[in-house]
């Protein structure tokens, strides 16, 4: 199914490689070998990950199913994480090294679900030993970083892929289909409320822990880049981080958008509206089954010239209120496949690098907003 400019998400079971080619052969001795720690088909594709903590085994769990694939390694460094992962995972070799990895020649790609302050480093050193690399949101902490990992990547022709996980929903791919189809007309504003209680990261204020997800779906929903950027929060905890923040954006359409994160809510809202000039959604991600209504609502601004007297009539336009049916599949199931048609292919993924480093600009121009007590950030341009 094309979602993308040049880009395709497999739903089925995806097609052996176009070439034919054998990708691996893992007799046991090869994998003895290798290092690896499966013998498997020829055509599956191996895989490695770094890191096994909260997210860590989602993805695990995810590429494991997957029919072309192989997990067969995951490096963690904590001896109580390593424990949990060698119990879930038995097939797989379970290493403090990341180095083994790197070394094992039947691993193709890797996943890397560490803390945002180490992506760059293991991206790095993946994409130089001639791996793909899916790296975990935001792709880098700085924009540098960002550009330095895309240099890397195509200087060794490999794919490099961001987890922006809720492109691979089935509600954001629908409201892209939407958009598309121009059903909404012009997008006005986006406006968008991202809260929970709790779950403080120790390393990253609110906006970059919660802001890459409101952000990605926006790139990927406007495909636009914003002209400015501004930001206030204010930090609740003991360290200096931001617990409760506001972006907004501008963008050289006239489009405006508006997100609230908050780790000090009572309630866990994850509710965004999309106005347009012909219809308007509300993406409620908490609802269970109705998680995107599309409202045919908006007004018409007349003006009239009445007695000399210039008068502005407004008529509101109520129509129906539609709840497309969406796609129900869990979103890191449709991204896996998708990663592995792109090694298979060689491919552009939907979430890449570029999309990536797109997200770390906003943040980046975020945190300068906040250091400067919600300061206007100009964007420039960027090829
Ligand atoms: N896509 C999503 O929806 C989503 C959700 C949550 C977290 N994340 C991202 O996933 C990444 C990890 O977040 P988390 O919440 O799982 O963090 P976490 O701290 O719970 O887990 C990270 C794990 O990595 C291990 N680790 C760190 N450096 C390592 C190294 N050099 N070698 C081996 N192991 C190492 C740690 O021991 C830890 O077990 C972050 O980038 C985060 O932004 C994405």
């Amino acid at each position: 199914m094309a979602i993308f400019p040049g880009v395709s998400l497999v739903c089925g079971v995806r097609p052996r490689s176009a070439t034919g080619g054998r990708r691996h052969e893992w007799s046991s001795a090869a994998t003895a070998v290798a290092g690896g720690a499966l013998g498997c088909d020829t055509a599956l594709i191996g895989i490695g990950l770094v890191g096994f903590g909260y997210w860590g085994p989602n993805l695990a769990r995810n590429f494991a199913a997957q029919a072309d694939c192989a997990l067969l390694a995951i490096c963690e460094k904590d001896q109580r994480r390593a424990e949990v992962a060698r119990r879930a995972f038995p097939s797989a070799r379970v290493t403090p090294e990341f180095g083994d990895l790197l070394d094992d020649s039947a691993i193709r790609a890797i996943l890397i679900a560490v803390p945002v302050a180490a992506h760059f480093e293991l991206a790095c050193r993946a994409l130089s030993a001639g791996k793909d690399v899916l790296v975990e949101k935001p792709i880098t902490a700085t924009v540098a970083e960002a550009q330095e990992l895309i240099r890397i990547a195509e200087e060794n022709g490999r794919i490099l892929a961001v987890d922006h996980t809720f492109l691979y929903t089935g509600a954001v791919r629908k409201i892209k289909e939407l958009v598309d189809a121009e059903a909404l007309g012009k997008i006005m504003y986006v406006d968008s409320v991202r809260v929970n209680l709790g779950l403080f990261q120790s390393d990253v204020n609110v906006i970059h822990d919660l802001a890459p997800h409101d952000l990605s779906i926006m790139d990927y929903l406007v495909g636009e880049v914003p002209q400015s950027v501004q930001a206030v929060g204010r930090a609740h905890s003991q360290d200096d981080h931001e617990s409760v923040a506001y972006l907004h954006l501008q963008f050289p359409s006239g489009l405006i958008a508006h997100f609230h994160f908050n780790w000090l809510a009572p309630v866990k809202i994850r509710r965004t509206l999309i106005g347009g000039t012909r219809k308007m959604i509300v993406y409620d991600d908490m609802e269970p089954s109705e998680k995107v209504k599309v409202y045919d609502k908006g007004v018409v601004i007349k003006h009239s010239d009445i007695d000399s007297i210039y008068r502005t009539i407004v008529d509101y336009r109520t129509g129906d209120m539609v709840a497309p049916k969406l796609l129900h599949e869990e979103a890191l199931a449709v991204e896996a496949r998708h990663f592995l048609d792109c090694i298979d292919r060689r491919t552009k993924p939907l979430a890449d690098a570029a999309a990536g480093l797109r997200v770390v600009r906003i943040l980046e121009a975020a945190e300068k907003s906040l250091r400067g007590d919600g300061r206007r950030i100009m964007m420039g341009s960027h090829d």
